[in-house]
């Protein structure tokens, strides 16, 4: 594995820069939308990377950052302080452009995240949920320390039906 030697995160904000260079972002992943909704994500996926929160939880919670290679933004984190539970971090997304995969950026870019978690003081394990069908990711998280909780739940979107696995990390 031949590392990214430049990788850089950035906070998001959303604004209409944001939200062209994340939805280029995203058409680059064409496996990734195939994997979990069986069809390329339409127009709107990076505003919904932005806006889309779970239940209950405020906007101020959620912070989306950029992975920056260079000046050019290679892969996008989503994540939610304190759900489902005030002492978990939801991990909603981490994405890498297709062309910068597999050079240590995904890990990276994990190693990251629980370091700003940690930050944080308030949360002591960072969760996912993966889609089943997205069987490279579920590779991905057990080779970042993640375990499967046990818990699933059903998932219906676009063709695809399926389940998505629950992980969790504990971090120090
Ligand atoms: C999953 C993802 C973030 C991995 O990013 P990455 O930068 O390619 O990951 P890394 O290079 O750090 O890979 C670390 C290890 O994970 C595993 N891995 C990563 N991608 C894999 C793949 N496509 N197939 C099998 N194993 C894989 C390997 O063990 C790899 O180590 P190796 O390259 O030394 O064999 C990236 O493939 C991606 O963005 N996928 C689409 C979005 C997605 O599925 N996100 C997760 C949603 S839950």
């Amino acid at each position: 594995m031949s590392e990214d030697s430049s990788f850089e995160l950035r906070p998001l904000i959303g604004n209409p820069e944001d939200l062209l260079e994340v939805q280029r972002l995203l058409e680059s992943a064409p496996d990734y939308a195939e994997a979990i909704q069986g069809a390329p994500f339409d127009s709107h996926e990076a505003t919904r990377t932005f806006e889309e929160l779970p239940p209950g939880v405020a906007r101020s919670a959620k912070t989306v950052i950029g992975i920056y290679s260079g000046n050019e933004l290679a892969g996008v984190i989503d994540l939610i302080d304190g759900f489902p539970v005030p002492t978990t971090a939801m991990l909603g997304l981490l994405l890498i452009a297709g062309t910068h995969r597999r050079r240590g950026l995904g890990t990276r870019a994990a190693r990251a995240v629980e370091d700003l978690v940690s930050s944080w003081g308030t949360c002591d394990r960072i969760r996912i949920g993966v889609v089943r069908t997205n069987e490279p990711a579920l590779v991905f998280w057990k080779a970042t320390g993640y375990s499967a909780t046990g818990e699933q739940r059903p998932w219906e979107e676009g063709a695809v039906r399926s389940e998505v696995i629950v992980m969790e990390k504990l971090i120090g």
